[in-house]
């Protein structure tokens, strides 16, 4: 069984591409809509959060799970997999999505100056900075801060007027500088995916990260026997501590097919 967590629907945009390449595995997806947004809250309460997260996805039977959001990745997954995976879960994974969309980059021909969207509390952490500092420090990174984004998302007001305004703001400053690449370095981001890559225009690409992500793990899954299980009738759940009726039309908008979502509680 194979965990998908966000904050609230934003991992839906990389569950997409997992289940659509790597069908034969089981997955639960959760989504903490309840107390989404993740981007402005402290470092302490997103470690806490992502904490109980893995608990109850662990619980449920997941050997892997996948952070599908950056927030929890760039706060929360390094302390996790050093100090609380080893203690309490020794043989059980958490993989977060920056190092593989750092690394898609890298790996790309033409790739010198990069922009990277996401919430205040990815930017601030310099988690983006610091992995293409690792891996190719010629390479220039440009952050931009959108924190109006994911309430708007979570809304399900991605095709309104007003996320348009405040997108195109966002994205003034980065196309002054000149970028080649853009990272959408918040899963909720892939909703407006098409609307990114219109405003930037044909000569910058903006990463699809759900397919990177899928590929990735596709590619981990190989090199690790050990979480590599295929099954024969697949299951998919989904549970949402928000409201489920909520949760399950903006996945059907998203999926593009009916799911009937659980509400549950994190304690
Ligand atoms: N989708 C998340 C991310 O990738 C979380 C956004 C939020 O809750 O603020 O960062």
């Amino acid at each position: 069984m194979i965990g998908v967590f966000d904050s609230g629907y934003g991992g839906l945009t990389i569950f997409r591409d997992i289940e659509k390449k790597l069908p034969q595995y089981s997955y639960i997806y959760l989504g903490d809509n309840a107390r989404a947004p993740y981007g402005d809250l402290s470092q302490k309460l997103i470690y806490q959060y992502s904490q109980k997260a893995v608990d109850y996805l662990m619980a449920e039977g997941c050997q892997l799970i996948i952070f599908a959001c950056n927030t929890a990745s760039a706060m929360a997954l390094r302390k996790l997999q050093q100090e609380y995976l080893p203690a309490k879960y020794p043989g059980k994974n958490v993989l977060g999505v920056i190092r593989p969309l750092v690394e898609s980059v890298v790996e790309l021909a033409q790739r010198s100056r990069v922009g990277v969207m996401a919430t205040a509390s990815t930017v601030k952490s310099e988690a983006y900075v610091n992995e293409f500092s690792h891996l190719d420090c010629s390479i220039e990174v440009f952050q931009e801060s959108c924190p109006l984004l994911v309430p708007l998302i979570e809304a399900s007001r991605e095709n309104s007027p007003e996320t348009n305004i405040i997108l195109t703001e966002y994205i003034r400053p980065l196309k002054r500088v000149g970028l080649d690449t853009v990272v959408l370095g918040c899963t909720h981001y892939g909703f407006l995916q098409e609307a990114i890559e219109k405003s930037f225009g044909v000569n910058v690409r903006v990463l699809r990260s759900g397919q990177i992500i899928a590929d990735k793990l596709a590619d981990y899954l190989k090199r690790h026997p050990e979480y590599n299980h295929p099954v024969q009738n697949p299951t998919q759940t989904f549970l949402t501590t928000g409201d489920n009726k909520k949760f399950d039309q903006a996945a059907q908008k998203f999926l593009g097919r009916a799911i009937n979502s659980l509400t549950i509680k994190l304690k």
